[in-house]
């Protein structure tokens, strides 16, 4: 069958077909020695997908003939040509004119040379004469039978190589068979049963096409959720399975009361300062704390007073912070600095509702939400992140309590081992850091803040005295930068992030533990 060079893959697939009619195996490279690799690869595939073919990659070492060999092929070997031109000429040539005759000084030189080894010529007096009537050019008969691929003789062509009359090449081919379902046509395959195959029985005789379970199927293009909303919707999961109630906690704009104030935040604490806290410039200040539905009964004003109270000259059994406190400051605006703002605000209605026994219930509230802080945006650090918070109000609580509920949230996250730091919080007592081992970075990293709430913040609400009230913080972006082995936060939140890391994230991660 003759090789064509310019078969498209269809009618290569047939070529294919009709080839391994006559032949159990057929070899590329010998069979479709001009098609293109790609192209007998492409109708190689197509075929053995439908179980018509087989076919296996073969490479081997391919003896290439050598410019200086191919002119041996057509015109002899140089001793060979030597020893013709001598034979022919009656009564022999001088070494002038044989070289003349040759039209080349080095064929000339190293043919004659070979020529006299093999005894074919030799010296009478200032001629050369032939020495036997033919002569049998050994070198063009081997380079003539490596150019037909009749020989594989290792130590021919060894011996051509060294002789610098032969290179080898890399060749891939394919050893192609007959497969299962060969035939000499492709049968078109259904790839739908139909109805009108039902009911014509054509089903009966038709081919199907098999599933392609390797098929990747085509992007889709479709939106992808940002890795901190699939972290974000893990925490939430955890708090609902934890028997929380999720805050609204969509506002971002507070006043210092309730980001503050109400926390028992001195207005002279330096996180109240312009350098940590972005204050609003219009409108600067918001009005004092009011009912916003007409069910609210809660007594704001009174509320607004304890405060001042509990931070001016102390309340409740406190003897509070001591210094003039401020109506103004409380109510500058602030971007929120802390979902805590929120959960101060939920408590302070908690404190409204009747539960069993006439007192407040227990409750478990939980948000997870944007906070602003003014820092200078660093690898680790942006000006806005979010807060995934958590308050537990119940009575009989204790610190052991919230060490324990510690544990056992950050385990759902396959967080394990905490550790913990007491540290500092204006509205908590005691208060506590929590830490935990990171095995990638070989120490121990803080991944939240804990407490439980002060007096001085709650009974100011008008919370029971024996109720006790966990609170604790972390931020969402850190978690996620270690589930998602990222190490620049730019990289997760902001103008520098990369659509197509959000995009190319796996949809589920399989990392538990
Ligand atoms: N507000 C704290 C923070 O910003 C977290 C916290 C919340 C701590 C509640 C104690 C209680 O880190």
């Amino acid at each position: 069958m003759a090789p064509t060079g310019t078969s498209s893959t269809g009618d290569l697939t047939s070529e294919i077909l009709q080839a391994l009619s006559k032949s159990d195996q057929i070899l590329s490279t010998e069979a479709f020695a001009q098609v293109p690799f790609d192209s007998v690869k492409a109708a190689l595939d197509r075929l053995s997908a439908r179980s018509m073919v087989t076919y296996e990659q073969i490479e081997r070492d391919e003896a290439l003939l050598e410019p200086e060999a191919e002119n041996i092929v057509s015109h002899g070997s140089h001793e060979a040509r030597v020893f013709e031109a001598v034979r022919k000429a009656m009564g022999g040539l001088s070494i002038q004119e044989l070289e003349t005759e040759i039209g080349d000084k080095t064929v000339t030189k190293l043919g004659q040379g070979k020529a006299f080894k093999e005894k074919w010529i030799k010296k009478d007096g200032s001629k050369i004469v032939a020495l036997v009537d033919s002569i049998h050019d050994v070198t063009r008969d081997q380079l003539r039978m490596i150019q037909e691929n009749k020989t594989r003789d290792g130590k021919i062509l060894a011996d051509l190589r060294k002789r610098k009359l032969l290179k080898f090449q890399k060749v891939i081919s394919f050893k192609i068979s007959k497969g299962p379902k060969y035939a000499l046509e492709i049968v078109k395959e259904e790839t739908d049963l139909t109805a009108e195959m039902l009911a014509s029985g054509s089903w009966k005789s038709a081919t199907f096409k098999p599933y392609n379970f390797n098929a990747l199927g085509a992007d889709q293009h479709a939106g992808s959720l940002h890795p901190l909303g699939k972290v974000r919707q893990e925490f939430r999961q955890i708090f609902f399975e934890m028997g929380f109630t999720e805050m609204p906690s969509t506002q971002y704009v507070e006043s210092g009361f309730w980001n503050f104030d109400a926390l028992y935040v001195p207005q002279q604490h330096p996180a109240r300062d312009l350098q940590d806290t972005f204050y609003i410039s219009d409108p600067k200040t918001a009005g004092r704390p009011c009912p916003v539905s007409p069910d609210d009964k809660q007594d704001y004003n009174e509320y607004f007073e304890n405060v001042r109270q509990v931070h001016e000259n102390g309340k409740y059994g406190s003897i509070g912070y001591r210094y003039p406190w401020s109506e103004d400051e409380s109510l500058r605006l602030v971007l929120r600095t802390h979902t805590t703002a929120v959960s101060a605000a939920m408590l302070y209605k908690l404190a409204a509702l009747e539960g069993p026994g006439g007192r407040c219930p227990p409750a478990r509230y939980f948000s997870i939400d944007r906070v602003f802080r003014n820092e200078s945006v660093d690898a680790t650090h942006l000006c806005e992140f979010h807060q995934v918070e958590g308050v537990i109000a119940d009575y009989g609580l204790t610190l052991g309590g919230l060490m324990e509920f510690m544990e056992t949230f950050f385990a759902k996250m396959s967080i394990t081992d905490l550790k913990f730091k007491p540290a500092y919080n204006p509205y908590t007592e005691p208060s506590m850091e929590i830490f935990s081992y990171h095995k990638g970075l070989n120490k121990l990293i803080e991944i939240g803040n804990s407490g439980m709430f002060r007096p001085e913040m709650l009974e100011t609400m008008g919370l029971p005295k024996d109720l006790r009230v966990y609170g604790f913080g972390l931020s969402l972006e850190r978690p996620t930068m270690i589930k998602y082995g990222i190490s620049n936060i730019r990289e997760l939140l902001g103008h520098q992030v990369d659509i197509n890391f959000i995009k190319k994230n796996p949809a589920v991660r399989l990392d538990k533990n």
